[in-house]
C-alpha cells in the first residue's frame, strides 16, 4: 500500500481526478452489490484496498471529495431521507386493554359484532408484544423485493437496503409460499446486544441510545446500509399484509406457516378459548418477562379465525380483531424541583414537572406532565415534594402521587398563572373546560412556534431536518414566522450574510439537505395539508374525512364560507360528517373566518401542489358512493358490522331516510324508517338482497 501512497504524490491533479472518479463509481457499485443485492463480486480484502486508495487520494487532494464519495456516507446525516412507499394493505396499530374487565369487554365486542351466540367459543391466539419497530416485508415470487417502515400506516419509508443486512430476514421463501406475500413483523434488538452496542458507542465518544427500541430504530434509519449491517438486529414475523392466496385459516396456523418459511416467531405463544385462559397466559409472560432476551411491553391477542378477522375489519387505525394487553407502568420516587408552564399550539397552558432525574424502567426521566391546574390542586402538589412518577411505554411520564409524609415544611404551594408566561396575555378557562388557554392568539410567540412545529411534524408535512430546535432557530432569526416562509427559505438564504451554509454548525451539505427535504414536500396530499394547519380538534382522521368530502382547498374554503351561516345546508352537511359535532364545527369555521388564516392558506397554495386525498375505498363496488340506511334487526351481522362493511365498500351509511337515500336495508321489525322509504319510493332491500348486491 505504501507504494500507492508514495506514487500518489507523483499523480497530477488531473490523473488523481480521473482515478478518484473511477474509484467512487466502483466502490458505490460494490456497496450496492454487497448490501442491496447480496451478491458481492470481490472479497472484503480487495474492497478494503479500493477504499484505502480512495481515502489517500482524498487526503492528498481534498478538493476532489465529492458528494457521492463513499467516504462521505458513513455516519453522516441522511441526505434526503428515504423514498416513500404506499402500503398495499394499511399497517395498523393496536388498541389496548389494561385489565381483565377490559379484556372481557373486548371479547364481548367481538361477539356482538359477529352476532355470535353467548356460548360460541372464540379462540384467541396470544403472543408477546415486542418493543421494537414494525416493518413490512414484501416478497414477489418468493424473493424479498421491498421492506418498509409503518410510517403513518398508509405510507412508510423504503428501508429495503438496510433490512437486507438482517440475518433473520429471509431473502427468499420456499416454494410453498404464495407468489405475493407481505409479512409484517417487528425489528428489535436483544438486551445483551443493546448493552454491548451502547458500550461501543460510549467508547467511541458517541451518545448512548436510550433503550433497545431507539437503538433498533436508529440503526434501521441509517442512510448507509453498512452501518445497519454492523448493528445486531433481529426480526419476528407476526401478521400478514397483502397475499396472493390465503396462507391458512387461522392465526395460529399462520404462525406455523411463517416459521416454516424461515421466520422467527415470538415465544411463548398460546391459543386460548376464554378470558380466564388469556389472563393466565398474561400472568405467566409477566413473570417470565425479565428472563426474556428482548424487551416486551405486553402481550397481543388476535382472534384466531381468519374469516372472522376479515369480517371484523378495522376501525380508525386498529383492527377490531386484535388488541394489546399492556403491562402495568413502572414507577419511581423523585423530587419535584420546579413547575414550568408550556404553551401549546392552541394556547393551552400545560404544567410540566421538572424533576431530579431518575431512572424509571430503564429510561432516565427528568420531566413529567401535571396535566392541568385542577390536577395540581387535587393532588396538592408542591414544589420540593417527593413525588411518584409513572411511565408506561411511550406515554409521557406522569406525576401520580405525592409523598406527604416526606414534607419538611419547605415545600411551596403552586399558584397557577392567570396570564400567559410567554406573551403576557390573559389566560382564561372556558366554562366546563379543564384547560386554561392563552388568549394571545396571533401575538403569542409560543403558539406560533408550536404551530410551525406541528406543521412540519411527521404526520403533517414531515420535513426532515426541520426539527424543533431548527424551527426555534429560524424563528429567532426571523426567517420563518409563517408556514409559507418555510418554502421561501432557500431563496431568502441567498440574500443573507452570512448564508445559512456558513452559520456555526452548518455547512453547504446540511443547508442543501434541508432545502432538498423542504422542496420534496411541495407536493402534499390534501388530508396531510389540512392536518398540518393545526386547527383545534382536527386530527388526522377528521382531516382525512374533510379531504375526502370536500376534494380540494377551493372546495373546502367555499363550503366553510357557506357554512358560516348556521342555517345553511353547508352547515348541515358539515355536521353530518361522522366525528364532527357543533364544537368541532365551531373550531373549524372559526379558523376559516379569520383573515389571517386565509392569508396563510393563500400563501401556501401559491407554493404548493396539493394533491387529492386518495380515499382508500374498494372501487368498482356496486354500492360505492350510494347512500344506505339500515333499519330493523339483521340476522347475519350486527348493526356495527353492517355499517363498517358498507363503508369499506364505499357506501355512505346514514341514520335517516331522505330523498337522497339510495337503499334502505330492512331487517326484522323495521318500523318508521321503512315506512318513510315506502312513502318516498326509495329502493328497499332485505338482508339477503343487500348481501347479494354488495357482494358480501
Ligand atoms: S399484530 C394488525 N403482534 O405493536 C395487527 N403487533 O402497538 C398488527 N407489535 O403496530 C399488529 N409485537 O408494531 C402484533 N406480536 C405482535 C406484536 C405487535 C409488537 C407492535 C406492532 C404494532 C404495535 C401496536
Amino acid at each position: 500500500m505504501s507504494d500507492t501512497a508514495n506514487s500518489l504524490f507523483d499523480l497530477t491533479l488531473e490523473d488523481a481526478r480521473a482515478r478518484h472518479r473511477e474509484l467512487v463509481r466502483d466502490i458505490n457499485r460494490h456497496d450496492r452489490l454487497y448490501h442491496a443485492e447480496d451478491n458481492p463480486e470481490i472479497s472484503d480484502a480487495d474492497y478494503d484496498v479500493l477504499r484505502r486508495e480512495l481515502e489517500q487520494i482524498e487526503t492528498r487532494y481534498p478538493a476532489l471529495v465529492s458528494d457521492d464519495s463513499p467516504t462521505r456516507k458513513v455516519g453522516t446525516a441522511p441526505a434526503a431521507g428515504f423514498r416513500k412507499v404506499r402500503h398495499s394493505v394499511p399497517m395498523l396499530s393496536l388498541s389496548n386493554v389494561f385489565s381483565e374487565g377490559e379484556l372481557t369487554d373486548f371479547i364481548a365486542r367481538v361477539r356482538r359484532f359477529l352476532s355470535l351466540e353467548d356460548e360460541a367459543c372464540i379462540a384467541i391466539a396470544a403472543e408477546p408484544k415486542i418493543d421494537g419497530l414494525s416493518c413490512s416485508l414484501r416478497y414477489e415470487n418468493r424473493t424479498l423485493v421491498m421492506a418498509a417502515t409503518r410510517g403513518d400506516g398508509s405510507e412508510g419509508e423504503d428501508i429495503t437496503a438496510n433490512i437486507r443486512t438482517i440475518a433473520d430476514v429471509p431473502q427468499t421463501l420456499p416454494a410453498a409460499a404464495p407468489d405475493i406475500l407481505e409479512v409484517r413483523g417487528e425489528i428489535y434488538m436483544r438486551r445483551d446486544d443493546f448493552a454491548a452496542l451502547n458500550a461501543r458507542q460510549l467508547a467511541a465518544g458517541k451518545p448512548a441510545f436510550a433503550n433497545p427500541r431507539n437503538a433498533a430504530a436508529g440503526s434501521v434509519r441509517q442512510l448507509d446500509p453498512s452501518v445497519t449491517a454492523q448493528r445486531p438486529l433481529h426480526f419476528f414475523g407476526y401478521a400478514l399484509g397483502e397475499s396472493s392466496r390465503p396462507l391458512a385459516d387461522t392465526q395460529w396456523e399462520i404462525r406455523q406457516e411463517l416459521a416454516s418459511y424461515g421466520f422467527a416467531e415470538a415465544e411463548p405463544a398460546a391459543l386460548c378459548e376464554s378470558a380466564a385462559a388469556l389472563m393466565a397466559y398474561y400472568h405467566k409472560v409477566l413473570v417470565d418477562r425479565p428472563d426474556l432476551p428482548y424487551e416486551i411491553d405486553g402481550v397481543v391477542y388476535k382472534v384466531n379465525r381468519r374469516d372472522w378477522q376479515e369480517r371484523l375489519g378495522f376501525v380508525s387505525r386498529a383492527p377490531r380483531w386484535a388488541t394489546a394487553h399492556k403491562f402495568p407502568a413502572e414507577r419511581a420516587v423523585t423530587v419535584l424541583k420546579d413547575i414550568e408552564i408550556q404553551v401549546g399550539r392552541t394556547g393551552a397552558l400545560t404544567p410540566v414537572a421538572r424533576l431530579e432525574p431518575i431512572t424509571v424502567g430503564g429510561v432516565v426521566v427528568s420531566n413529567a406532565t401535571l396535566h392541568n391546574e385542577d390536577e395540581i390542586r387535587r393532588k396538592d402538589i408542591r414544589v420540593g415534594d417527593h413525588v411518584v412518577i409513572q411511565r408506561a411505554g411511550d406515554v409521557i411520564p406522569q406525576v401520580i402521587d405525592v409523598l406527604v409524609d416526606k414534607r419538611t415544611g419547605a415545600e411551596k404551594p403552586y399558584i397557577f398563572p392567570d396570564h400567559c408566561p410567554v406573551c403576557g396575555s390573559q389566560a382564561m378557562r372556558e366554562e366546563g373546560e379543564a384547560v386554561r388557554r392563552c388568549t394571545g392568539g396571533l401575538v403569542c410567540e409560543a403558539q406560533a412556534i408550536e404551530r410551525l412545529k406541528h406543521f412540519v411534524s411527521r404526520n403533517a408535512f414531515d420535513i426532515e431536518g426541520l426539527g424543533d430546535k431548527i424551527i426555534q432557530l429560524f424563528w429567532e432569526k426571523e426567517l420563518i414566522r409563517q408556514p409559507a416562509d418555510i418554502f421561501h427559505l432557500e431563496e431568502r438564504s441567498r440574500t443573507l450574510t452570512p448564508p445559512i451554509a456558513e452559520w456555526e454548525g452548518w455547512g453547504e451539505k446540511s443547508a442543501e439537505n434541508l432545502f432538498r427535504s423542504i422542496n420534496a414536500r411541495r407536493r402534499i396530499a390534501f388530508n396531510r395539508f389540512i392536518y398540518a394547519l393545526g386547527i383545534r380538534q382536527i386530527g388526522e382522521a377528521t382531516a382525512k374525512k374533510l379531504a375526502g368530502i370536500y376534494g380540494d382547498l377551493d372546495g373546502l374554503t367555499a363550503q366553510m364560507d357557506a357554512a358560516q351561516d348556521r342555517d345553511s345546508d353547508a352547515y348541515q352537511d358539515l355536521l353530518a360528517i361522522e366525528d364532527i359535532g357543533p364544537r368541532v364545527a365551531d373550531d373549524l369555521l372559526g379558523f376559516f373566518a379569520e383573515d389571517h388564516n386565509r392569508a396563510v392558506l393563500r400563501d401556501l397554495s401559491a407554493q404548493l401542489d396539493i394533491t387529492p386525498y386518495a380515499v382508500p375505498v374498494a372501487s368498482g363496488s356496486p354500492v360505492a358512493g350510494k347512500s344506505v340506511v339500515f333499519t330493523g334487526t339483521l340476522v347475519t351481522m350486527g348493526r356495527a358490522e353492517a355499517k363498517a362493511r358498507a363503508e369499506a365498500l364505499g357506501a355512505k351509511v346514514s341514520g335517516s331516510v331522505s330523498g337522497k337515500t339510495d337503499y334502505v336495508v330492512a331487517g326484522a321489525d323495521a318500523g318508521s324508517k321503512l315506512k318513510k322509504a315506502q312513502e318516498l319510493g326509495v329502493t328497499i332491500l332485505n338482508e339477503e338482497e343487500w348481501r347479494d348486491l354488495a357482494g358480501l
